[in-house]
């Protein structure tokens, strides 16, 4: 295989750490107290790690034992991944030289079939910095039935695993903690360990800032959007509607509103209705063609039709009858259900039908909501007698491109830390915990670092029909300093085009070219 320049340029870089992790075996997990009380509910399900409290880094001597970790890649990929799996075996060797790092391969399917590979140093060395998750590949296999448990137990016991490090986004941590509690409840020793993945940003909490993989996607998004921008100004014909992966939330969408200033960015969180959303859009076409501009650049969360409520209604009520019969799915719908379905069109109609992903999550990647949003915009347009304008549209789905490119400087560092953290979390003993960084917005030399009990990030949600443990996916706050800036601003960006052009990922030359954290930090 033949290395371009900068893979070969980025396997020489070496992510800065922060201070506590530069000497591994001299710090260690100390129990702390004042976490969040989960919910009591959650008690008579993880009876064993049930826990508020926090384990915090701090200098003092570890254990130096040779260490067996396991760890897996969970669903969708995001950047800086290898330098997770590169910070655990630098951290277990540095702890003892006698330790091993075994990679399940293609996401829990691996663990279940104990199909794996050991991480040597040599291989992880040919994937430092680069993106993807190709070296041992993922899935999205939920590991929930009896048998497919007692798979896992057999898995760890087989390659007698001190840890198992669960590299995921909140339904994989949620399917960690699960994991975690079973193998306590079974005499399994092997401890599980989550560390916090997802380009979406809903992996959040007070300690939890933002996962890894979030940074560099919105990184190569904002690129492209600030390309579309100035293309878009230099011919004045289009109106290009991108839609931004990211699941239910908007903090992509946000992110890159902050990097780019479209003329509108919608945020799902402010739940609009979609007449609301058509007519916000069809003003604003309409006040910018008056100022003589029949083009702009409009920005759409994929997980927008979540939020419009009449839609999630429709969603919840499908999600419940496609559980009990599929084929009569769409016949159940109440009469207003079904108005709403018909105004969807049959394309979208089709994609609300598809399978949900293993944990019962919409595949709201599939929906082409950008332009279920020009089709309804043209309508209105066309009803309206006082538009003169020329609408003429683009569509654009920016997704699978930001989730394994280069990570940035800051996903690299990040990732590399996490990795080390989740290490010395195997080495003292901690289970059904998640790694948080903290001050990312600093540099890595003054991130604070933490283990944080997953039941804390819980509550009920009902899923596939049935009520579930699951980590509450963290939306955006409409009170939160970085989505207050954006409101503040958003109107400018309207009829003035203030497009800003962030440009590609850099990774030489100035830190702030190279090292800047995502804006919403
Ligand atoms: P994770 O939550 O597993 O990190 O996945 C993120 C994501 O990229 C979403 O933004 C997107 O909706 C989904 O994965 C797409 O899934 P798939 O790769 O299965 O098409």
């Amino acid at each position: 295989m033949e290395l371009s320049a900068l893979q070969k340029n980025r396997l020489l870089y070496n992510p800065p750490l922060p201070d506590l992790l530069r000497e591994v075996d001299r710090v260690r997990l100390v129990q702390k107290t004042g976490g969040k009380i989960p919910p009591e509910p959650l008690r008579k399900l993880f009876p064993k790690t049930f826990d508020a409290h926090p384990h915090a880094l701090e200098r003092g001597a570890g254990e130096k034992r040779p260490l067996r970790i396991g760890a897996v890649f969970s669903g969708g990929q995001a950047s800086g991944g290898h330098n997770v799996l590169g910070g655990i075996l630098h951290a277990i060797l540095a702890i003892h030289p006698g330790s091993k790092l075994i990679g399940f391969l293609g996401g829990p399917e691996g663990i279940v079939k104990n199909e794996k590979k050991e991480l040597t140093k040599d291989l992880i060395a040919a994937y430092m910095n680069q993106g993807g998750f190709d070296l041992i590949g993922t899935g999205r296999t939920k590991i929930e039935t009896g048998e497919q448990l007692a798979a896992a137990f057999a898995a760890c016991k087989e390659n007698s695993l001190d840890a198992l490090i669960v590299i995921g986004g909140d339904d994989s941590n949620t399917n960690a903690a699960l994991l975690a509690e079973y193998f306590i409840e079974n005499g399994c020793p092997t401890r599980v360990i989550g560390v916090p993945k997802t380009i979406d940003g809903d992996l959040r909490s007070p300690d939890i800032e933002v996962s890894f993989g979030f940074d560099s996607a919105c990184k190569t998004y904002a690129d492209i959007i600030g390309n579309i921008a100035r293309d878009a100004l230099s011919a004045k014909k289009y109106y290009h509607f991108i839609k931004l992966m990211g699941r239910s939330a908007s903090h992509i969408a946000l992110e890159c509103a902050l990097a780019t200033h479209p003329n509108l960015a919608l945020i799902g969180e402010e739940r609009q209705t979609l007449s609301a959303i058509v007519g916000q859009i069809a003003d604003l076409i309409c006040r910018r063609s008056r100022a003589g501009k029949d083009y702009g650049v409009i920005l759409v969360p994929e997980g927008l039709i979540e939020f419009i409520p009449e839609i999630r209604t429709l969603i919840a009520s499908l999600n419940r009858h496609l559980a009990d019969d599929p084929a009569s799915a769409v016949e159940k719908l109440t009469q207003e259900e079904k108005t709403v379905f018909s105004r969807l069109g049959e394309k979208i109609q089709k994609q609300l039908l598809l399978d949900r992903d293993p944990h019962g999550n919409v595949t709201v990647s599939q929906i082409d909501t950008q332009v279920l949003l020009m089709d309804l915009v043209n309508k209105e347009l066309k009803g309206r007698s006082d538009y003169k304008g020329k609408f003429s549209a683009q569509d654009h789905f920016l997704g699978y491109e930001g989730r394994s490119c280069f990570p940035t400087n800051f996903d690299a560092s990040y990732g590399y830390a996490l990795g080390h953290l989740a290490a010395i979390a195997a080495r003292d003993h901690l289970t059904g915990v998640i790694c948080a960084i903290q001050h990312l917005n600093e540099p890595p030399a003054r991130w604070t670092l933490k283990a944080v009990p997953i039941v804390q990030l819980m509550r009920f949600e009902t899923r596939k029909g049935k009520e579930k443990p699951v980590i509450q996916k963290a939306l955006v706050d409409l009170q939160s300093k970085p989505y207050l800036e954006f409101a503040a601003m958003r109107k400018a960006w309207e009829m003035d085009d203030c497009y800003r052009y962030p440009g590609p990922i850099q990774f030489f030359g100035a830190p702030e070219l190279t090292d800047a954290p995502p804006l919403t930090l």
